[in-house]
């Protein structure tokens, strides 16, 4: 009943859809190559794989399983679970990070609805003058902020799932058929090799922060967006399914992008470590040497922005539903104020790529911009410890034992002998990685 008053999703593959959606986003195409090629290419994949099944996957099942048991936002599940006064304070941390995490994305975000735009018209301008002029980053910033409004205020099943549906098969498709042609570039086979043939002296403490965090990031993990999820899902959906095809749809999605993005880049000789401009960088060039390049960029950004958009969705619908559920505020209110909120967080990001300078290199963060500085702080650090918190809270203040009953419903006898595995890893392996990972903290800052 409860459920039902607050929205629901209608079906399994709605769920599934709209989890994807929320995971598949600027995370897969724009984060995960400028990280990838950040850190030396084929061994941060495979670090990066590792993270994803052994940690990352865990923790989905543990926030889901959370989610759907309470039907509650992150603050509220965790009060339902234990009387204690510390753990809520995990819940508060992923509404922070959410408006956060929201606030720098919705402005990478713009940048995509920009691209639609700049590659109709052939705009011979480079990436860079784009995002230094202030009119065109704010102007496109609060565009994607009132879209992810928009859909939030629609409520879950109207709004988020309705534009899950379409959009990821459609994505599928053209990185395929963005693959067949980066692979027939010249000197395509240098950027592959780069990509999938890995050299293990490349993997440092850093490398392998980079990786844990790009996970989190990567499955909307860390800071309550898939307890939140879960929270809509019904009783007879198999929870470990469920991550399992959101874990999996994820890591394709990743995995192809990198497939677009190295062999072009190695073709047309640019640098893989430039940073967060690489494949805004690259893309371009690709559509420009293309048969039929205009319409298919032009397809491909709509394809990003609308990833882009069920991605924010799911970053608003955090605080969003705290505030509707914890304060009773309607959900209406509780979006313009956030939106506001994240407004004004969101400026100096997206005034921190060329037009104020003292937002565009922060020496004592490694000269990461401002934008960089957040995506550092909030979009790794800050899913990394929620990620380790949200372990020790399911595995051992709620216990995988009466965890394990709510993820067996709806998913058949035979899956009960996955739950010792499961508890293993959550309890044990993913706690104790991710705290030798948080303790190397050092090393990032040299
Ligand atoms: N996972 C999304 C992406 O890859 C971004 C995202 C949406 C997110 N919701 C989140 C990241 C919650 C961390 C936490 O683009």
């Amino acid at each position: 009943m409860e459920q039902s008053a607050r929205g629901a999703w209608t079906s399994r593959t709605g769920f599934i859809l709209a989890a994807a959606g929320s995971a598949i986003g600027l995370g897969n195409i724009w984060r995960f190559p400028y990280v990838t090629g950040m850190h030396g290419g084929a061994a941060f994949v495979v670090v990066y794989l590792a993270c994803v099944f052994a940690i990352g996957v865990p923790i989905l099942i543990a926030e889901l399983t959370l989610g759907r048991h309470t039907t509650l936002n992150p603050v509220g599940a965790i009060r339902a679970i234990t009387k204690s006064r510390f753990w809520p304070l995990v819940g508060y941390l992923g509404v922070i990070t959410g408006a956060a995490i929201l606030s720098y994305y919705a402005v990478i975000a713009g940048w995509t609805v920009g691209y639609i735009f700049r590659t109709i018209s052939h705009s011979s301008s480079s990436f860079g003058s784009f995002i230094a002029d202030p009119t065109i980053e704010v102007g496109y910033f609060v565009l994607f902020l009132i879209m992810t409004a928009g859909v939030v205020v629609g409520g879950v099943e109207r709004g988020i799932e309705r534009w899950s549906k379409i959009l990821m098969p459609m994505l599928f498709l053209i990185l395929l058929g963005l693959i067949a042609f980066a692979l027939t570039l010249e000197g395509a086979s240098k950027g592959v090799e780069f990509y999938l043939k890995p050299d293990f002296s490349k993997i440092s403490g850093s490398t392998v922060l980079a990786a844990l965090g790009q996970a989190f990031f990567s499955l909307s993990l860390g800071m309550g967006a898939m307890i939140t999820y879960g929270s809509y899902i019904s009783k007879k959906e198999n929870l470990a399914i469920s991550a399992a095809s959101v874990a999996l749809a994820d890591t394709l999605i990743a995995t192809l992008a990198g497939l677009v993005i190295f062999p072009a880049l190695f073709s047309v000789g640019m640098a893989p470590t430039q940073g967060p401009g690489l494949v805004f960088n690259v893309l371009p060039r690709i559509f420009e040497m293309m048969p039929g390049g205009t319409i298919v960029g032009v397809f491909f950004f709509v394809l990003l922005a609308i990833a882009a958009l069920t991605s924010t969705v799911s970053l608003l619908e955090v605080p969003v539903a705290f505030l509707v559920d914890q304060r009773k505020w309607s959900r209406k209110k509780a979006v313009i104020i956030v939106t506001a909120i994240v407004f004004a967080i969101g400026l100096p990001s997206a005034l921190s790529q060329g037009t104020v300078p003292a937002l565009s290199s922060i020496d004592w963060l490694g000269g990461r911009d401002f934008l960089g500085v957040m995506d550092f702080v909030f979009g790794n650090l800050s899913l990394t410890f929620g990620g380790l918190l949200l372990a020790i809270l399911v595995g051992w203040v709620w216990g995988t034992r009466k965890a394990s009953e709510e993820l067996l419903l709806g998913a058949g006898p035979r899956f009960s002998a996955l739950v010792p595995g499961w508890s293993f890893m959550l309890r044990y392996i993913c706690p104790l990685v991710i705290i030798v990972v948080l303790l190397n903290l050092t090393g990032v800052f040299e």
